[in-house]
């Protein structure tokens, strides 16, 4: 190509004007920059050219087509700020964020119910000057039954529907065993209470093969049936926030004798009869008694200086009543629907 005239140099530059300014993007733009500027671009291409003129045209020549390449270069840097700008405004409108909109919230973890009843009735106690005792979920037969005077032909052991695990071994259907190994570890005079699970091969609206109950066992020169009474008596009225009627009637547990079970009246329809307690007014909550001498024995207590009371109760039933839960299966279903109204 022959060196060009001024005008057709002119021209060139805005011819490469406009389409720098039409440049979509930057790959659009490198490409015009290699067309005009570039080693085998037009513009480096005149300079090239400068030799085939007459000397005295040559200095002329050579500004002119450096000013026209100036002018391309100054577009091309506008074009890319321009460019720049744009693609960072999009990315900001793409990344907008609205902190005044509202979070998503984060739901916030509450305790199990029957936790949450565990604790409450542990509570009661240490404030009546209980301690806290336990003992392992898997017994064995002496700890579970024959210390607590239930020998292997003893009719009780088929009202316990056992679970029996290996070398011997049972999970145990009562926290009782844990009297037992309160007693042979530690001296009178004691209160403890045991909360802990326990396991039946049982299962209905009532009944589940996992439950917890508390015991208690209180040991010391002339304990009475009063003391039991009394502090059962101020522990329901406790936990159930009112002042209750308690009874006690005549029951059987091998391991305790005179043995009772204890009533409160109906917290649903207060005494009057309904569903709950069908009809009789009264709701059955726990088991108590006098520690049987024989356990005493097995225990290493001396039931000639020592006397004793012993309680035992369901953990779910006592939140059953508390909070009107009519089957116990609802607490381990994990319904957050049912978890949450606690
Ligand atoms: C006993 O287990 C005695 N060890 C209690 C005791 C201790 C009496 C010390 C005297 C002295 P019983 O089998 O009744 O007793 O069980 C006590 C409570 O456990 C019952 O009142 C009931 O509330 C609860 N319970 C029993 N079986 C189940 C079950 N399968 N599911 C849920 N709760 C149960």
């Amino acid at each position: 190509m022959e060196p060009l005239a001024t005008q057709q140099l002119h021209d060139l530059v805005r011819d490469a004007e406009r389409a720098i300014s039409e440049a979509p993007d930057i790959n659009a733009l490198e490409a015009l920059r290699v067309r005009y500027l570039g080693k085998k671009g037009v513009l480096t291409d005149q300079l090239k050219r400068i030799g085939s003129l007459a000397a005295d045209q040559r200095p002329a020549f050579g500004q002119a087509v450096n000013i026209a390449k100036d002018a391309v270069a100054q577009s091309i840097e506008a074009r890319r700020d321009a460019l720049h700008k744009a693609a960072m405004q999009q990315q900001l409108v793409r990344d907008h964020l609205d902190v005044t909109l509202p979070g998503r919230g984060a739901g916030i973890g509450g305790l199990h119910p029957i936790t949450r009843t565990l604790e409450r009735l542990t509570d009661i106690f240490l404030r009546m000057g209980f301690e806290v005792a336990d003992g392992p979920e898997i017994e064995d037969d002496f700890h579970n039954f024959e210390a607590l005077n239930i020998p292997p032909d003893h009719p009780a052991r088929a009202m316990h529907d056992t679970f029996y695990v290996e070398r011997g071994g049972l999970l145990r259907t009562h926290t009782s065993p844990v009297q037992i190994r309160y007693m042979l570890e530690n001296p009178p005079p004691f209160r403890v209470i045991a909360p802990g699970r326990v396991y039946r091969c049982d299962s209905d609206m009532t009944h589940t093969p996992m439950f917890h109950q508390i015991e208690g066992l209180a040991v010391a020169e002339k304990v009475s049936f009063a003391d039991l009474k009394g502090v059962l008596i101020h522990f329901l009225q406790q936990f159930f926030e009112t002042s209750l009627e308690v009874r006690l009637r005549p029951s059987y547990f091998p391991f305790t004798e005179p043995s009772a079970e204890v009533d409160i009246s109906c917290v649903f329809c207060e005494g009057n009869g309904c569903r709950v307690c069908k009809q009789s007014g009264w709701l059955e909550v726990l088991g108590c008694g006098m520690v049987h001498p024989r356990v005493f024995q097995h225990a290493g207590v001396d039931p000639e200086r020592y006397s004793g009371y012993a309680f035992g109760l369901g953990v779910e039933r006592m939140g059953m009543l508390r909070y009107g839960v009519d089957d116990i299966r609802l607490y381990f279903d994990n319904d957050l629907r049912f978890l949450e109204q606690f």
